[in-house]
């Protein structure tokens, strides 16, 4: 079975089995040893697979209202831009600024995506999953998610949980998320329609659409450094770009250190950084896991050499048999 048009950076390799499962009674009688995917747009497939595929489709989305919230609970098979639309057509705001990332609703808490200054985790009550090691269905509040920037205890407990669910709230008291970048010049009165319209036209700007130009979004995590090692480079680079975090930490937009580097446009084969956002690769011309790596590593090194940081992935690189590292 052709993985290319099951991950969204399209490489040319094979699975043996592709299972597709749509209620949670199918989940249950599943056997042995398989890896979950939901619509492959952070996971790049490097080489063919050897372990049998699962794709969980459930798409149900159930809204309640309440006095102060609206709460929702979604399959996890639903696309997480047609929820972001679904909830402001209903006039339910708050997603707004997560409009257009790509993937699923049941991969969205993996790595609690975020954008434009929000995260997944901060609207998520609970999170439904099959336990695979106990064999029992487990919900986890909020906190038991333990989200944190592109990380929680699905993604470090890589393949034990198998997320079916996801229950949103929503509160009614709304207030515009306007901190960051571009969305900074809109007016403080916008409403939450015109936000997401400002998150797409940002967004297609500087993103490229993987339908056109395969990718896998941001390829680096942005890495949070030591607020001494900052200062040290902030003297050398005036310019760089940063944002405090917890702890007196500071997080580096990767993307402005490979851009800094010259790196826009180079190439390994057909494996290339985007010309319009730097922490983008894309597959530019049929290319091949070995150019993704060649690519990712070159970039590691010269950042590494130059700036003193160590970029890790983002994205699920994997091997035949599983997660790889960089
Ligand atoms: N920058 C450059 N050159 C570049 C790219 C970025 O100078 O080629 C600078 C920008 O000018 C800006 C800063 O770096 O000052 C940050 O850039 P941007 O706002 O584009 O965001 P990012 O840090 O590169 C993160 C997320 C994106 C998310 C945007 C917007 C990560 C790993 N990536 O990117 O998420 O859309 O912020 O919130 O946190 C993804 O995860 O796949 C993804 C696309």
């Amino acid at each position: 079975i052709s993985l290319k048009p099951l991950h969204s950076f399209q490489l040319p390799y094979y699975a043996s089995e592709v299972t597709e499962i749509t209620s949670e009674a199918e989940l249950e009688r599943l056997e042995g040893d398989f890896l979950v995917l939901g619509e492959g747009s952070n996971t790049i497939f490097t080489c063919d697979f050897d372990r049998p595929i699962v794709r969980i489709l459930l798409d149900h989305i159930h809204v309640e209202e309440s006095a102060d919230y609206f709460t929702l609970r979604v399959g996890a098979g639903v696309n997480w831009h047609a929820l972001v639309s679904y909830t402001l057509e209903h006039t339910i705001p708050g997603f707004e600024n997560l409009a257009l990332i790509p993937g699923s609703v049941g991969a969205a808490p993996v790595q609690n995506i975020g954008a434009y200054g929000v995260e997944v985790g901060e609207y998520i009550n609970s999170v439904k999953a099959w336990d695979r090691q106990t064999r029992r269905w487990h919900t986890f509040n909020r906190e038991s998610c333990e989200f944190a920037y592109r990380d929680s205890i699905f993604k470090r407990s890589a393949g034990r949980y198998l997320i079916t669910e996801v229950e949103f709230c929503m509160p009614k008291a709304w207030v515009a998320r306007l901190n960051y970048g571009a969305l900074k010049e809109l007016p403080p009165n916008v409403s939450a329609q015109e936000i997401m319209q400002a998150v797409i036209a940002i967004r297609n700007s500087k993103l490229p659409n993987p339908d056109i130009i395969p990718n896998a979004g941001s390829f680096f995590k942005n890495p949070v450094i030591e607020k001494l090692q900052f200062l040290e480079l902030q003297e050398r680079f005036p310019a760089i770009a940063h944002y405090p975090v917890a702890d007196g930490k500071v997080k580096l937009a990767a993307g402005w250190l490979i851009d800094q580097l010259g790196l826009k446009g180079f190439r390994c084969g057909g494996a290339a950084v985007h010309a319009q956002q730097a922490l983008v690769l894309v597959n530019q011309n049929q290319a091949k896991g070995e150019d993704v790596l060649q690519l990712a590593g070159t970039i590691q090194a010269r950042v590494a050499e130059v700036f003193g940081v160590n970029l890790e992935a983002e994205v699920r690189l994997m091997d035949s048999k599983g997660l790889m590292d960089l």
